[in-house]
C-alpha cells in the first residue's frame, strides 16, 4: 500500500500519542472547534449522508457524526476501527481499502479525510481523490486537513537548522490535485501560523492564555500557506 509506514499506528496508541504530543493536541483542539462551526454553516439542516475516510480511531467521526443524519467511516486498520466503533455507536464502519475495493455506499453529501493526505504518497492521494469524486453527490463537500505543510515557517526554519525534508504536500500542490480530480477549494483556514519555531510548539506556550490572540495571525490573508496545519473546504464541481 502506498502509505508511509512510519505513520501507521495501532488503535491502542494513536489517541494517546496525539494527546501527549502538544502540537497534535493543539491541532486537534482547533480542528474540532472549526468543524463545529463549518459543518453547520455548510449544512444548516445537517448533512444527510456523511463519510469519514481513513477514519482511524474516530477522532473526527465522533465530532461530525452527531451533526449528520447518517454517518459512515472507512479504514484499512482493524485496530483503529475497533476504537472508532466504541466512540461512535451510531456510525456504520467499513474495513476496506477503497483504492482496492469500491465502497458500495449511496451518494454522500460530505466526506472528511484528516491526517491522511499529508502522510500519503502521490499515487494514493490521486487515487483516493478520484474515489471521493465518485462517492460524492454533485456539489457535495470535501473537508480535509493538511498537517504536514512543507511551507510552514516552523518546518522551513527547521530545515535551515538541519532538519529533515520529508514533507512534500504544499497548499499549491494539494490545490492542483483537488482541481484535477474535480474539486474546487472554496475556503481554507490556517492553524498555528504563529508557531514559527519548534520551541513555540511546547505545551506551556500552546496552552497559554495568549494563543487565542496569536492564533488570529492564522486568519490573515494567505497565512494558511505558511501554517503547519490547515482545514480545507472543497466542493465537487464536475
Ligand atoms: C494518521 S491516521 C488518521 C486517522 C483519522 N482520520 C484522524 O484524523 O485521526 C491515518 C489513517 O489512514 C488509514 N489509511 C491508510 N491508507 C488507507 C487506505 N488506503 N484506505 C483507508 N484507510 C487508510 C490508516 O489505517 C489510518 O487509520
Amino acid at each position: 500500500m502506498d502509505y508511509r509506514e512510519s505513520h501507521k499506528q495501532s488503535g491502542t496508541s494513536y489517541d494517546k500519542n496525539l494527546e501527549e504530543e502538544a502540537i497534535s493536541a493543539y491541532m486537534t483542539k482547533l480542528e474540532d472547534a472549526l468543524l463545529r462551526t463549518v459543518v453547520p454553516s455548510l449544512f444548516p439542516d445537517s448533512p444527510p449522508v456523511y463519510l469519514d475516510f481513513a477514519c482511524g480511531t474516530g477522532r473526527i467521526t465522533k465530532v461530525v457524526s452527531p451533526m449528520s443524519a447518517r454517518s459512515f467511516g472507512v479504514d484499512v486498520s482493524e485496530s483503529m476501527l475497533e476504537k472508532a466503533k466504541s466512540k461512535c455507536p451510531d456510525t456504520q464502519f467499513f474495513h476496506i481499502d477503497i483504492t482496492q475495493n469500491s465502497l458500495a455506499l449511496e451518494p454522500c453529501d460530505l466526506i472528511t479525510a484528516f491526517r491522511f493526505f499529508g502522510n500519503a504518497q502521490d499515487a494514493l492521494r490521486v487515487n483516493v481523490l478520484f474515489e471521493f469524486n465518485r462517492l460524492l453527490k454533485k456539489e457535495g463537500y470535501l473537508l480535509i486537513n493538511n498537517h504536514r505543510n512543507p511551507w510552514s515557517l516552523q518546518y522551513l526554519l527547521g530545515r535551515l537548522t538541519g532538519g529533515g525534508n520529508e514533507l512534500d504536500l504544499s497548499y499549491i500542490k494539494l490545490k492542483k490535485m483537488l482541481n484535477d480530480s474535480g474539486f474546487k477549494i472554496i475556503k481554507v483556514y490556517g492553524i498555528g501560523a504563529w508557531i514559527f519555531r519548534n520551541a513555540l510548539a511546547q505545551s506551556k506556550y500552546l496552552n497559554s492564555g495568549f494563543t487565542k490572540y496569536l492564533e488570529m495571525l492564522s486568519k490573515l490573508p494567505g497565512a494558511y500557506l505558511i501554517s503547519p496545519d490547515s482545514l480545507i473546504i472543497a466542493r465537487k464541481y464536475r
